[in-house]
């Protein structure tokens, strides 16, 4: 039911990493695109890569009227929309104690309210055109909560329920539409780097542990290649799955966390020292 070929397919975010590799592997098997991003240049680089018949818009997942106009306006475009990957997200680093509510409510507005705008907006679509998927792209931070997290955590554990949710009313009014949740774990894009420079463009401290944290993530942590995470999202979307867990790290810690539900932040901080030696 889920197969690529032939459908018109939403991805946001796709002017970097995941998104993008997610645009490239569905042009691969024969999807139409639609791609956006708050990122022009990005965006145009990737459209660059996946060919002509690609239709491109500057779009803020987190601002609810535009994600209803863009839905609308890709509806019009293609006359049928089949997929929507919500995919555009940031990451964002500090204590509760520290955080000020602004520093939430970005992170909520983007990985949160961006999954549940594109939800919402393509929702009617997805099911008119009888043959639909909703893919929203989680973490594996729904199941794995870390310190200085938490506002990342709260929206990935949030977009799992959300989406968990919105699976079983499609199957329990017999819709034609599959959703599936995507746990990534470490996949190797520009994340990490973003949400320090973000960190920076809005004035907060820059310590020598956030620039060591950082260069944590990118140097041991965030290992696979994009190309490969959206060759395994777009092959459990095809097979319908409900989750996909994408590498072995989100697989272990899925597991981790399933085997020692009140114990895995203990063992998991050892674990976490160990990787920082
Ligand atoms: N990289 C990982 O290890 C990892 C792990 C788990 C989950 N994820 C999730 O995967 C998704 C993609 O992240 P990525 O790793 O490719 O990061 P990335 O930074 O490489 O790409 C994210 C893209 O989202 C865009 N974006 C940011 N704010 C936006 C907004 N308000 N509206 C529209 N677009 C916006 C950025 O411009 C960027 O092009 C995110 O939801 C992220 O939380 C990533």
């Amino acid at each position: 039911m889920s197969a690529v070929a032939g459908k018109v397919c939403v991805v946001t975010g796709a002017g970097s990493g995941i998104g993008r590799a997610l645009a490239v592997t569905l042009a691969a098997r024969g999807g139409r695109l639609a791609l956006s991003d708050v990122d022009e240049g990005g965006l145009a680089e990737t459209a660059a890569l996946v060919g002509s018949d690609v239709h491109t818009a500057r779009l803020d997942v987190s601002d609810r009227d535009a994600v209803a106009a863009y839905a609308d306006a890709v509806a019009a475009h293609f006359g049928v929309v089949h997929q929507i990957y919500n995919n555009a997200g940031i990451a964002h680093s500090n204590t509760v104690l520290d955080s000020e509510y602004a520093e939430y409510e970005r992170v909520f507005g983007v990985n949160l309210w961006g999954v549940i705008h594109g939800t919402k907006a393509f929702l009617p679509h997805v099911i008119a055109s009888g043959d639909g998927h909703v893919v929203n792209v989680s973490s594996l931070n729904a199941f794995l909560a870390q310190k200085e997290m938490s506002h990342y955590c709260t929206t990935k554990f949030a977009v799992r329920g959300f989406t968990e949710s919105l699976r079983a009313e499609m199957q329990d009014a017999g819709r034609r539409v599959g959703v599936t949740v995507v746990h990534p774990g470490g996949i190797k894009t520009n994340i990490a780097t973003a949400a320090l420079e973000e960190a920076r463009a809005s004035g907060l401290e820059i310590t020598p542990a956030d620039e060591a944290r950082q260069r944590h993530y990118n140097e041991k942590l965030l290992k696979m290649d994009p190309t490969r995470a959206a060759e395994i999202i777009v092959t459990g979307v095809e097979a319908d799955k409900p989750r996909v867990l994408v590498g072995s790290d989100a697989k272990a810690i899925d597991l981790l966390v399933r085997l020692l539900p009140a114990r895995y932040p203990a063992v998991f901080r050892r674990i976490e020292r160990l990787q920082a030696r």
